[in-house]
């Protein structure tokens, strides 16, 4: 690690600290919070690969996702590393019932959060990986979209494989949109079979976000 990333890991560490002191004199305060920023910069600062961003995804990230967002009346829509719930949330708010809303997070305390804040959501505490498993056999074939937010761009190509595998395995065909702070594709597409599509991009999340829809190819 270098010297200029030890000594951010530092600050946020006392940062965190501080906040959690803050929240235990204030308990209120961390109720009103929806999107449980802290909890999720405690989760970065414990684990930066697996969280993939400092901050939770902004608004307008929701909202280029959402619109990217498809599922005929009796499909559910699937999204792996929920995390804080920010985008479970703007899916619920733009009308998707919530019992056709699995979420998938493999962080016991955020699970435990999106239990909570999310109430009717099928909320699952697993790895992505075991989606098969995971998702109710009943289930399998009538996701619409999955979407992903785990960054798959951290892994080495096998690793990846074995989401975009466990992705097929519960939605056939169907591919799956993943948010990204890349500049290019955070995935080599073709070298996974699969075809790479920038559907949208947001100078206004920390840091510039883009939606890829990556889908089998023929
Ligand atoms: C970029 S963050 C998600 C951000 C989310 N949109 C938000 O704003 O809170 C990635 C999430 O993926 C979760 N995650 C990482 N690996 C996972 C896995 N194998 N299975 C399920 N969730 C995973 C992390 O715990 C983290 O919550």
């Amino acid at each position: 690690m270098g010297v200029a990333t030890a000594e951010y890991v530092n600050y946020m560490k006392a940062l965190s600290t501080h906040v959690a002191a803050a929240e235990r004199s204030h308990p209120s305060s961390r109720e009103a919070a929806p999107a449980r920023p802290w909890l999720f910069f405690r989760r970065w600062i414990a684990n930066p690969l697996q969280m993939g961003s400092v901050v939770p995804s902004s608004a307008a990230l929701c909202a280029r996702i959402v619109r990217q967002t498809r599922r005929q009346p009796d499909e559910a829509v699937l999204e792996l590393g929920a995390g804080t719930g920010v985008i479970s949330r703007a899916l619920l708010a733009a009308g998707l019932p919530p019992e056709r809303l699995f979420v998938v997070e493999i962080v016991p305390d955020m699970a435990a959060h999106l239990r909570q804040a999310l109430p009717g959501v099928q909320v699952i505490e697993g790895d992505a990986r075991a989606l098969p498993e995971l998702i109710p056999p009943q289930w399998h074939g009538r996701i619409g979209t999955v979407i992903c937010g785990i960054p798959l761009v951290l892994l080495p190509l096998p690793a990846q494989r074995r989401f975009i595998d466990a992705i097929e395995a519960v939605a056939p065909g169907r591919g799956f949109l993943h948010y990204s702070y890349c500049a290019t594709s955070p995935l080599p597409a073709r070298r996974h079979g699969l075809v790479g599509r920038r559907e949208a991009w947001t100078p206004l999340n920390f840091p510039p976000a883009s939606v890829w829809r990556y889908v089998p190819g023929r």
